[in-house]
């Protein structure tokens, strides 16, 4: 069965609630369909020692790495101090959502009404970092 738009905000929004940020109080939820339709979540992991702090969009990556899925099909993220508000990706989640996406990848965010805005991964990330051997 295909999951809606919806109702991967549904599993972000989730997941938000359990979003350890006593610092920040930001707390932030991302969900993740994978290439066999299967849904990851993860939300940010603060710390008291601030730099160790994990953003939701890579906790949700390592859940989906864990699990043996591949690619990042599409990621809905929400996030807000109290009330949701809007809330992109920082720079850091782009490069790592990069590496598990292709073109048709979709990252979904909601606007100031709270609306679904589909975006794609080179709309968010210009000249991402690649690794090449030579
Ligand atoms: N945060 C995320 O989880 N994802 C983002 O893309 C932006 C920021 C978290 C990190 C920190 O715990 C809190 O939001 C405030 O920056």
């Amino acid at each position: 069965m295909t999951i809606s738009d919806a109702e991967l905000f549904d599993n972000a929004r989730a997941v938000r609630e359990r979003a350890h940020a006593p610092y920040s109080k930001f707390k932030v939820g991302a969900a993740i369909v994978d290439e066999s339709g299967r849904i990851h979540v993860g939300c940010n992991v603060e710390n008291a020692a601030y730099p160790l702090g994990a953003c939701a969009e890579t906790s949700a990556i390592g859940a989906m790495v864990s699990q043996g899925g591949k690619r990042i099909m599409r990621i809905a993220v929400l996030g807000g101090a109290g009330k949701i508000e809007p809330c992109t990706p920082c720079g850091g989640c782009r490069q790592a959502i990069s590496e598990f996406a292709d073109d048709q990848t979709r990252i979904l965010l909601l606007n100031e009404k709270v609306e679904i805005v589909s975006l794609a991964v080179a709309e968010i990330l210009p000249m991402p970092f690649r690794f090449t051997l030579k």
